[in-house]
């Protein structure tokens, strides 16, 4: 038996001030479209902008059902969405922030595992890493270089 070790990193924003320009912009879009989330049963609102190296911006918000597994993401309403108006395009950035109108969200969320299994789809198609950025709605910002720091021992195309 041996025993092996994964690691992974990530940067730590204090604030919005901190990060660059282009990424303060972009995570402002995922604050705003996270207001239009559909979230009538959690009360939890999710907001994702993505960059694509067409110079366009693709949103997504949280989108539920009363049928609970029925609803999708925020980030996936916005990676599909992509993928379906420029599946050319490369996926360079993605910025992600929630609230809750039951209780403040100061810490980061992270994407969710059905969202990382996702976006590693994108990152295997295109080759290229997909820089991801997520919050709450105040407080620390975390950078990841590449969603396979979210998702070691990804399952990929490769296995099959
Ligand atoms: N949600 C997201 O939009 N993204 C995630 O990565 C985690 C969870 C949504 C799904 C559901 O509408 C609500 O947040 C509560 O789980």
């Amino acid at each position: 038996m041996k025993k092996i070790t994964i690691s992974t990193e990530f940067n730590v924003f204090e604030s919005l001030d901190q990060l660059p320009e282009e990424i303060k912009i972009l995570m402002e879009e995922a604050i705003a479209i996270r207001k239009k989330a559909y979230a009538p049963y959690s009360k939890f609102r999710v907001g994702a902008a993505i960059l694509l190296d067409n110079g366009k911006t693709v949103l997504g918000s949280n989108q539920e059902n009363a049928a609970y597994p029925s609803g999708l993401c925020a980030e996936r309403v916005a990676i599909f969405q992509a993928g379906a108006i420029y599946p050319e395009a490369k996926i360079l950035k993605l910025a992600i922030s929630a609230t809750s109108d039951a209780k403040p969200v100061t810490s980061p969320i992270p994407p969710c595992g059905s969202c990382r299994q996702s976006i590693a789809e994108y990152e295997f198609k295109q080759n290229t890493p997909i820089e991801i950025y997520f919050m709450g709605e105040s407080g620390e910002i975390y950078k990841s270089d590449s969603l396979t720091n979210l998702l070691p021992l990804v399952f990929d195309k490769n296995f099959l």
